[in-house]
């Protein structure tokens, strides 16, 4: 607590544009402080965005030098006001680099391409619609398998709301700091990882309400040592919503991954997720059907639990690639759930192979992205 206090106290010096003490403005969000590390969110109306960076510059460098403190990351985001509209860009630090130039935009938003992560090759995200269907795992193993084909692999956990890396890869230690104001990601089975969750602690209520994720999410990307990577893998949180969308916007994104289950429910949510990603450009790398079909541990007979085969037809119906069929199985479920991911700890198995084929089909795909813009255009 009494670390939360000295943050509160330096930031007490920083004054808004208006000239008040920073904790006076009713911005701020609920300022989390654990061994050293401090974060938390500025959030203002969208249009006076500009105006507070340097602001939040100030409040990270307050914070910075508070005694005890070993890292700050203050993310400052734009807030829609009610009933204006679309949701307005949030803040991008200036472009150092553009690569990939910009993207076609047959009819789509005239969004710029967002700035690339320096020495990374290519950001996929792995998404859904709906929630539970399997993305963090899917996530994961994906990543493991493009390893397992050796590229150098990246995760970047961006579901800020419920970080499932923490839980799935057992990592429980604390990014460390270089030179001050960059983290550097937690190396887990020779891939760099990053989650909001190895900043704060387990129990911490998740208080960002959408507009505030993106900021998080920018700085998750571009204050982070990752290094050179030829894939970073990109969690998703669910839903289609707004901040998922700014989030495809805002992503420098080669391509996006769609998880569902057979189930026509989450299918409708699939069709949501890839409607999302054209409209912004993003090329689809293809669905993956999770969930899809179980089989028995006992007798091995296989059985369609699901209706198996759903998301296989959709692909083809919305002309994308099937990527592959994850079973239904406890293994998955268990060994996820205790940190142990099956292509890392099986890595012989039926699973980690079915995983690897899926990788091996992204791979492919991403050789292809980028080529040719998307030609249908489905309606969300
Ligand atoms: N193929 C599978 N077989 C068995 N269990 C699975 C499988 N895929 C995922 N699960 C389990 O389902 C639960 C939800 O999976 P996961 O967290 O990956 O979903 P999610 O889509 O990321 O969820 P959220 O929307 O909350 O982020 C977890 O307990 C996970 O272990
Ligand atoms: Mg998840």
């Amino acid at each position: 607590m009494a670390l939360k206090d000295d943050v509160l106290a330096a930031l007490g010096k920083v004054s808004s544009p208006d000239g008040k003490p920073l904790p006076a403005t009713g911005t701020l969000s609920d300022v989390i402080a654990t061994d050293g590390k401090v974060f938390f969110s500025i959030t203002v109306d969208a249009g006076e965005v500009k105006r507070w960076e340097p602001v939040r510059e100030r409040a990270e460098a307050a914070v910075r030098a508070t005694p005890g403190v070993s890292s700050a990351l203050v993310a400052l985001t734009g807030e829609r006001a009610p009933g204006a509209g679309p949701a307005s860009a949030p803040p991008r630090r200036p472009a150092a680099a553009q690569q990939g130039g910009a993207r076609p935009q047959p009819g789509g938003h005239a969004a710029p391409t967002p700035a690339g992560i320096p020495g990374v090759e290519a950001i996929i995200a792995v998404a859904s619609g709906k929630g539970g269907v399997g993305k963090s795992t899917t996530a994961v193993n994906l990543a493991l398998g493009l390893r397992d084909l050796g590229l150098k692999v990246g995760i970047l956990d961006a579901d800020i709301y419920g970080p499932s890396m923490p839980k799935l890869l057992a990592i429980r230690e604390r990014p460390q700091t270089i030179g001050g104001n960059r983290l550097k990601p937690i190396a887990r089975h020779g891939m760099a990882v990053m989650s909001i969750g190895f900043l704060i602690e387990e129990e911490t209520p998740m208080i960002w309400r959408g507009p505030m994720v993106m900021s998080a999410i920018t700085q998750m990307l571009r204050d982070v040592e990752w290094g050179t990577l030829d894939v970073m893998v990109v969690d998703m949180p669910p839903g289609t919503g707004d901040a998922q969308l700014t989030m495809a916007q805002q992503v420098p994104l080669k391509g996006a991954v769609i998880v569902s289950t057979p189930q026509d429910l989450a299918l409708i949510d699939a069709r949501r997720g890839i409607a999302m990603f054209r409209r912004v450009n993003v090329p689809v790398l293809g669905i993956v059907e999770n969930m899809s079909y179980f089989q028995c541990p006992h007798c091995g007979e296989r059985s369609d639990i699901f209706g198996h085969g759903g998301a296989r037809h959709e692909a083809e119906r919305l002309d994308v690639p099937f990527l592959g069929e994850v079973p239904l199985d406890m293994e998955i479920r268990e060994k996820s759930d205790a940190g142990l991911p099956v292509v890392a700890i099986a890595p012989d198995g039926e699973h980690a192979k079915i995983y690897r084929a899926i990788a091996e089909r992204v791979r492919a795909g991403l050789a292809g992205a980028g080529r040719a813009a998307p030609k249908i255009v489905i309606e969300a």
